[in-house]
């Protein structure tokens, strides 16, 4: 494929080499009169036309991005001018982007506006839970309205661009981002990837509420080697097209506009210039039409992983490989000139690029509407709608970790509650890492502390203490026993323990993944009181709490859920909400059994307990804390009657699965009820279990309810070491279970030939 693809660039590179002489407006090659030439659509013939008069500077302008400090602001305004600059990144405000946007509309002889790009990655002002909580509702109807709601607040503030979804797999719970990606699993991690595609982008690119999307990290920035930050990734092409990939490919699918190239190096060859994952599979094997934006100058950094002998090197590696916009390295507007005029460069790849960059500008409507209606913006931001469907998405964002003696729901009018903790109190941490505007509406965060004050009853004593503070060194004695003295006084303690969000997220990857200080010490001590505990996690990545969840009669995973944390979280501690979440990544009993995830292949020596000889540790079970897929609910689920309408499938056939799901319980629940199979033999080993569907079910109490799958035999194949996705004949088990480690329902089929 790659050799291919080199011929290809030496035939069009002799083919432009003529054009780029001088500069005069350097036409782009007029493509060879073909027999069945393909009309141009409306916008692609204004690309073309407005291609057609721009010099090789102009042409280079659009493809770099910066973000303007105060102190850069009037050169890049002059930049802007003389159309040297494509696009800008951080400029949020009506006002503020307007004011940029007037220079390059008004002032450049081209007129060509810019667009302005901001991580809105789960939410602008109106902030919803971060990712991997959101992902935890596994409902991909309310993550679109979210997306959608965070395209509205974001367009009417002027960015027309979000670097969102964030679609790494990661299985890598060291790693600061895995709280802001779907997951460990590429399958639900597709189906989020689409959901939150659509809801930024909406039914039409250029509808006033609707935002360019893009795909983030393209590819592999997930598995950083010992979960340190921008760490080197290595894996198999299998392992890059049954893991990674796939949720990048559903965002193709669903139309993103964009995609971002990632910092990492992928076995040996750096994201940001690996011609084989953005060329040949990205824009070739996929058909990708959109553009690809590089990480915050990780085209100017192939030098430093040592892939580039120096800036110009890398411009010329980052736009051959396939990077169409150079994020902050200016490597792009230093060199890629002088590059062209020298025949390093073809003329076609940047004619290219700014073919691509330019449709999404004319997809976004910005010719026709380039400026923000600066009266909208209060308007449409933190809306009473905007905000109680982001108490909706934090309350089905919360995991029910354990609930012994069904401690939970408390009761309202309990006498006095002890709410322990400094997160519990306080307003910037519910944002979690990537908190876009929603630093500015402060006031609108919901904490813990006064969700739960607003919910219980006028006669409930509410008492507080910050305790030790969640810091990674030690908080103090002092504070240790006013927190256990405070606890003492009180019928129930609801403790708010985890990480602060600046402790997940970006360059914040951690070797431990212990509550930080003292916060397990304080927990022990308040337990010690005899005051039942109730523990309440905020935290951006599964921590390993394996005391607590030995110990405590109650755990609530509430994760980071944004500007309505804290209604969200009383309303399920006190039964208003009967809790539906479910884990997206394993929680692992200890450090040393990282990476540890539930679609682990079955070795040669599987752990089946009969002897020493097996896959296992000596000191640890294989099994982790929580899995995949797990979460408790305040009523109980039974399963029963699978049925599948056949034993045998046709490579082109589907099956019909059925089970029965009743709520046995007193109160009424959603249930995300999981489909798994397991490809028995193969020609490359298969997962002892792949998530291949699931089904949300509301039921009331005593109610049964039918859930059917259609399982198309074209989600049992798997990528081979050629990079091809194949179906092979042969035995499958099958379940549908409550979690990844539920086998109460299990049948099997055989796929056959034909
Ligand atoms: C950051 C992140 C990326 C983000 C970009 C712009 O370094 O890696 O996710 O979109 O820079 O802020």
């Amino acid at each position: 494929m790659r050799y291919r693809f080199m011929t290809a660039i030496i035939f069009v590179a002799v083919a432009s080499m003529a054009q780029a002489q001088g500069t005069a407006p350097a036409a782009s090659p007029k493509p060879a009169p073909s027999k069945n030439k393909k009309a141009l659509s409306p916008v692609d013939a204004k690309v073309q036309a407005l291609l057609a008069k721009m010099t090789l500077e102009e042409k280079i302008g659009q493809m770099i991005q910066y973000s303007p400090w105060k102190s850069t602001e009037d050169k890049i305004k002059g930049e802007i001018a003389k159309d040297e600059v494509g696009s800008l990144l951080n400029v949020y405000g009506a006002k503020r982007a307007n004011e940029f946007q007037k220079v390059a509309v008004e002032q450049s002889r081209l007129h060509i506006p810019l667009l302005f790009g901001l991580d809105v990655i789960h939410g602008y002002k109106t902030i919803f839970p971060i990712p991997l909580a959101e992902d935890c509702a596994w409902n991909p109807a309310l993550l679109e309205k979210c997306a959608h709601v965070a395209a509205q607040e974001a367009s009417a503030a002027g960015v027309k661009w979000t670097f969102a979804p964030m679609v790494d797999v990661s299985r890598e719970p060291r790693w600061g981002r895995i709280s802001e990606g779907s997951g460990e699993d590429p399958a639900l991690g597709s189906v989020l990837a689409t959901a939150r595609v659509k809801g930024f982008q909406g039914e039409h690119l250029d509808d006033p509420n609707s935002i360019a999307a893009c795909a983030k990290h393209f590819v592999g920035y997930g598995a950083p080697i010992a979960g340190r930050e921008y760490n080197t990734t290595d894996m198999s092409e299998v392992t890059l097209r049954e893991i990674h990939l796939p949720p990048f490919k559903a965002a193709v699918e669903a139309g993103v506009e964009t995609l971002m190239s990632a910092f990492n190096d992928l076995n040996g060859v750096p994201a940001s210039g690996n011609t084989h994952t953005l060329r040949d599979i990205l824009k070739g094997e996929w058909g990708f039409k959109g553009f690809v934006v590089s990480d915050w100058a990780s085209v100017q950094q192939l030098v430093s992983h040592g892939y580039a002998a120096d800036d110009k090197d890398a411009a010329a590696k980052g736009i051959l490989a396939g990077v169409d916009m150079d994020m902050q390295s200016h490597v792009y507007g230093d060199h890629l000139a002088e590059l062209v005029k020298e025949k390093k460069v073809p003329l076609f790849f940047i004619d290219g690029a700014v073919r691509r960059i330019l449709k999404v500008k004319y997809d976004l409507g910005l010719f026709d509407n380039p400026y923000a209606d600066e009266s909208k913006e209060d308007g449409l931001t933190l809306t009473k709608d905007n905000l109680d469907l982001a108490l909706q998405e934090a309350e089905q964002s919360i995991v029910l970790l354990k609930n012994e003696k069904n401690l939970l729901p408390l009761s309202k009018d309990v006498k006095s509650i002890a709410v322990i903790g400094s997160l519990a109190d306080s307003k910037m941490d519910p944002l979690g890492s990537w908190h876009c505007r929603g630093e500015d509406a402060l006031d609108k965060v919901s904490t813990i502390l006064s969700g739960i004050k607003s919910s219980v009853s006028k006669d409930c004593q509410v008492l507080y203490a910050p305790g030790v503070g969640v810091t990674v060194d030690s908080g103090t004695d002092k504070a240790l026993s006013q927190a256990v003295d405070t606890a003492k006084r009180a019928q129930v303690a609801v403790v708010v323990a985890g990480e602060t969000q600046d402790m997940s997220g970006e360059a914040a990857a951690r070797t431990s993944i212990d509550l930080p200080g003292r916060q397990e010490e304080m927990i022990k001590a308040i337990q010690a009181t005899g005051v039942p505990v109730v523990l309440v996690l905020m935290n951006g990545r599964p921590l390993t709490i394996p005391w607590e969840a030995e110990h405590l009669p109650a755990i609530v995973e509430s994760w980071f859920l944004g500007t309505r944390q804290g209604n969200a979280v009383a309303a399920v501690l006190f039964g208003d909400v009967n809790p539906s979440g479910k884990l997206v990544v394993t929680f692992p009993r200890n450090l040393g059994q990282i990476p540890i995830y539930y679609a682990q292949m079955n070795t040669g020596r599987p752990a089946v307990g009969k002897e020493k000889w097996e896959s296992k540790y000596i000191d640890c079970p294989n099994t982790p804390q929580f899995p995949f897929g797990f979460g408790l609910s305040y009523t109980q689920y039974d399963y029963s009657n699978l049925a599948l309408d056949s034993k045998t499938l046709k490579p082109s056939g589907a099956l019909k699965v059925t089970v029965d799901v009743k709520n046995s319980g007193s109160v009424a629940g959603t249930e995300i009820v999981q489909l798994y199979i397991r490809d028995l033999v193969a020609s490359i080993t298969q997962p002892v279990r792949k998530l291949v569907d699931f089904k949300r079910v509301e039921l009331a109490p005593g109610e049964t309810k039918t859930v059917e799958f259609d399982l198309p035999a074209s989600k049992l194949g798997f990528y081979n070491e050629q990079g091809k996705y194949v179906l092979e004949p042969g035995s499958f088990n099958l379940w549908v279970g409550r979690d990844s480690s539920d086998s109460t329902l299990q049948d099997s089929f055989q796929l056959v030939s034909k």
